[in-house]
């Protein structure tokens, strides 16, 4: 038994066509990761010495998280289209964070701003220790 076990859960070609992906994430998102403040510092860590530094890590560290790796042609972009802007004032309607967001500070969602990112994020992901241990891999 070990807290960074991990499990791979795909939704099946039946599970996607009958519009089911949300009800199934939904199940895990009840039950998922909570990240310590370490492993927020780190992953947050070119930010460090920002004044909003310490209110994020607080934020991040309130509450279980729901850690998704996605993967496909220019996947960080895509991510990053359709998150929109970092504050949600200027995310366009359309945007996960223009449609759904009100303040920079709680801005719902992250998604890795490049390669190299998203490769310090997924593998950082992967040595920290959770509270709770369940991560859902939806494409690794
Ligand atoms: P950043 O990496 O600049 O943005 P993004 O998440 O779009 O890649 O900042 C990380 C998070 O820090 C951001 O999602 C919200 C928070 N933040 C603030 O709370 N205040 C700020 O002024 C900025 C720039 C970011």
């Amino acid at each position: 038994m070990s807290v960074n076990e991990r499990t791979y859960i795909m939704i099946k070609p039946d599970g996607v066509q009958r519009g089911l992906v949300g009800n199934i994430i939904a199940r895990f998102e009840q039950r998922l990761v909570q990240a310590t403040e370490a492993h927020l510092e780190n992953h947050y860590s070119d930010l460090k010495g920002k004044p909003f530094f310490p209110g994020l890590i607080k934020y991040m560290a309130s509450g279980p998280v729901v850690a998704m790796v996605w993967q496909g042609l220019d996947a960080v972009k895509t991510g990053r289209a359709m998150l929109g802007t970092t504050n949600p004032l200027q995310s366009p309607p359309g945007s996960i964070r223009g449609d759904f967001a009100l303040a920079v500070g709680r801005n719902i969602c992250h998604g890795s701003d490049s390669v190299e990112s998203a490769e310090k994020e997924i593998k950082l992901q992967g040595v920290v220790q959770y509270t709770t241990s369940l991560e859902t891999w939806i494409f690794e």
